[in-house]
């Protein structure tokens, strides 16, 4: 399979490398740390497989297009749109300059990358794009609300693209995970609720992406937790965000 990664320099990106690094598989790697980014390759490549690193930022839009147009030259069998960043904010007004790079980051360079994939996977009729989004897309806090948001809208588009692209064999996936050990979550200075190892969170996602699950939200106890938070009346759940934030904050 020829699988691309964006974001493989750590976390849940270096990790799915990885466990797609076998000799059957040919990885295209994403990412802006060089030196990481190289690190992850070799071992990769240690493990069997064939790996191609693009040193890139995704925000640079006109650059993803290219690599869109240029990974599009061969088949696509699988694009793992992972590389995201994340930023909380406590107790104060979301900058716009996060708020402008979160959904870069997070959403705008997604389509950069997919506009020139997109006919090449309707061509192929066949092919799988899975996108990271987050629970915190289902949820905003007001910690949250540019990150949140960001992953909200990437799931509208995920939602989109899904119609889009069914009738023509190409399946499209949402992921949306709780918090997973990463550089993302070590930063977090706040209590995490059903805190997973990197080696748990990416066996459930990789169970989800082979049983071609179209929306994955986990851990199921987590994500129930805010499925029941979102249906119950607006004072009570005004209340529940209070007394959480109130605790982050403390
Ligand atoms: N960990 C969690 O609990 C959790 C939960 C829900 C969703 N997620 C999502 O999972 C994805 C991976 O996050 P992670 O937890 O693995 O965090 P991470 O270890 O910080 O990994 C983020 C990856 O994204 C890449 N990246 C960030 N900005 C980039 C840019 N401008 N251009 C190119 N690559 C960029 C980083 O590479 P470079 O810095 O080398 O560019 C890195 O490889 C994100 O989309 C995140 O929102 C994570």
């Amino acid at each position: 399979m020829r699988i691309i990664i964006t974001g493989a320099s750590s976390g849940l990106g270096e990790a799915l490398a990885l466990h797609y690094a076998t000799k059957e598989n040919q990885l295209v790697l994403i990412a802006r740390r060089e030196d990481r980014l190289s690190d992850v390759a070799q071992r990769c490549r240690d493990k069997g497989a064939e790996v191609e690193t693009i040193v890139a930022d995704v925000n640079d839009f006109v650059r993803m297009k290219e690599i869109g147009e240029r990974l599009s030259l061969q088949p696509i069998d699988r694009i793992i749109l992972n590389a995201g960043v994340s930023v909380g904010h406590f107790g104060e007004v979301t900058p716009f300059e996060d708020f402008h790079r979160l959904f870069q980051t997070n959403f705008l360079s997604v389509h950069a990358l997919l506009e020139p994939i997109i006919p090449k996977l309707i061509h192929q009729q066949s092919g799988e794009v899975v996108f990271i989004s987050s629970l915190a897309s289902l949820f905003s806090m007001p910690t949250s609300i540019a990150y949140s948001s960001s992953k909200r809208a990437l799931n509208a588009y995920a939602e989109g693209l899904h119609y889009q692209l069914k009738p023509h064999g190409v399946t499209v996936m949402t992921i949306l995970p709780g918090f997973i050990d990463s550089e993302m979550t070590q930063k977090n200075c706040f209590k995490m609720p059903f805190f997973m190892s990197t080696e748990k969170g990416i066996k459930r996602i990789t169970n989800a992406i082979e049983r071609k699950k179209i929306r994955y939200a986990f851990p199921f106890r987590f994500s129930l937790m805010i499925r029941i938070l979102t249906l119950l009346p607006q004072s009570l759940r005004d209340k529940i965000v209070n007394f959480t934030n109130y605790k982050k904050g403390s």
